[in-house]
């Protein structure tokens, strides 16, 4: 068992990698401490890089297809980790899991349709609807005990014959749940009854830390596997974002063959060499460098809630049940969203993503990603604990 250098500073700038190389346009700024965009800033499993180089050395980069062996790896991936059993004819590539809810927005609604989200939640459940003209709908989550809880009843009074699609974040971005099966048999129950589509974005839910468990929204019920359409994808999980390999896992062969009908009239299930060999290397070769990976982002979970405790009580950290990104409740600095904002950027010189792009509820909250080395972490910390002292002394 080899040990993995997470503690590794490897300098980024220069690669274009948006998390550094967009600083200056996004922030302002080109030298903050960069917390926000959600990769991380450890080297992927070696067995990606080695994948490449070897495929690379052949020189010739041709038309080529998935093999048996990438499918097989997903397959045993899901089975291995998630417990649920998928069918190859299940599964079918995408490029992106964003451009997929786009696809699925496209694929099975029109204009005058709505689609429903949980704020506060990734951006783009919000943005890619309403960029397609469709209505979007909040069923806000409920923070019940410093935790989000799905609004069941919610949901249920809000629907209307226009609500078509519920966008599902299974794990959750920014908070960090993972949610639990009477949460999903709920939803199934539900949207199945209205008829109403789910996209269950689970690009989270490799990292899911113990005791909690991942449960794929389509292995809940038949209800659910039947009216859903779930995108996972080794990107976060292993970070190659940038390699962009996700795919599709759809039980129900009508909704499968409307789906990939679309995907195929514009060759949207088409992948490239790399994105193959990326995926099954880390499938197949992955486990430990996860297994490691997610201990040491647990670590840092528990770094930043020891340090705030301590040193900035004003700010509490959501503790995540899944993933990198921390939820930050600023809400007792008292401060508007622009001062908030300011104070990280200008006063302490940090990015992390501002809580409103999420939507309802992000409003006195800041989104810190800690997939990187220790201490970046520490180093952000003392700029914020400065920043907030010395803000407080000028009240
Ligand atoms: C919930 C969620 N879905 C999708 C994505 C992005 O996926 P992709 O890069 O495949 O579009 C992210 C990235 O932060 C995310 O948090």
């Amino acid at each position: 068992m080899s040990q993995y250098n997470f503690d590794e500073i490897i300098d980024r700038r220069g690669t274009n990698a948006l998390k550094t190389d967009a600083l200056a346009t996004r922030y302002g700024n080109p030298d903050l401490i960069s917390l926000w965009v959600a990769d991380m800033d450890f080297k992927s499993p070696p067995a990606v890089a080695d994948a490449i180089i070897e495929r690379a050395k052949h020189g010739i980069f041709g038309y080529t297809g998935p093999s048996q062996e990438y499918y097989n790896s997903i397959i045993n991936w899901v089975d291995r980790h998630h417990n649920w059993k998928i069918q190859q004819e299940w599964l079918t590539f995408i490029p992106g899991i964003v451009k997929g809810i786009a696809f699925v927005i496209d694929c099975f609604t029109s204009r005058d349709h709505q689609v429903i989200i949980q704020p506060p939640v990734y951006h783009p459940f919000r943005i890619i609807p309403s960029l397609h003209h469709r209505i979007v709908k909040d069923n806000p989550l409920k923070l019940e005990t410093g935790q989000y809880k799905m609004d069941i009843d919610g949901l249920k009074a809000m629907i209307e014959p226009a609500s078509k699609v519920l966008i599902l974040c299974n794990p959750h971005n920014p908070g960090g749940r993972v949610w639990t099966r009477q949460e999903l048999v709920d939803i199934a129950e539900i949207c199945y009854e209205h008829k109403i589509l789910i996209i269950s974005d689970e690009i989270h839910s490799d990292l899911a830390f113990s005791p909690n468990k991942h449960i794929p929204f389509a292995s809940v019920s038949e209800k659910a596997a039947q009216n859903s359409i779930t995108f996972m994808a080794p990107s976060k999980t292993f970070n190659i974002a940038g390699i962009v390999s996700s795919y599709s896992i759809i039980p129900n062969k009508e909704l499968r063959d409307k789906f990939n009908a679309y995907l195929e009239s514009s060759e949207l299930d088409e992948g490239h060499i790399f994105a193959y060999l990326a995926a099954q290397a880390a499938y197949e070769h992955g486990d430990e460098w996860l297994t490691q990976a997610k201990d040491y982002i647990w670590k840092n979970i528990t770094f930043v809630d020891e340090y705030l405790k301590v040193n900035i009580p004003q700010i509490k950290a959501m503790i995540p049940e899944a993933s990198f990104l921390i939820w930050l409740d600023c809400t007792e600095l008292n401060l508007s969203q622009k001062d908030l904002v300011s104070l990280f950027v200008n006063d302490a010189k940090l990015a992390l993503n501002d809580g409103t792009m999420f939507g309802h509820g992000g409003e006195g909250y800041m989104r810190m990603n800690i997939g990187t080395p220790l201490a970046n972490i520490q180093k952000a910390l003392d700029n914020l604990k400065k920043a907030v002292d010395t803000k407080q002394m000028h009240r």
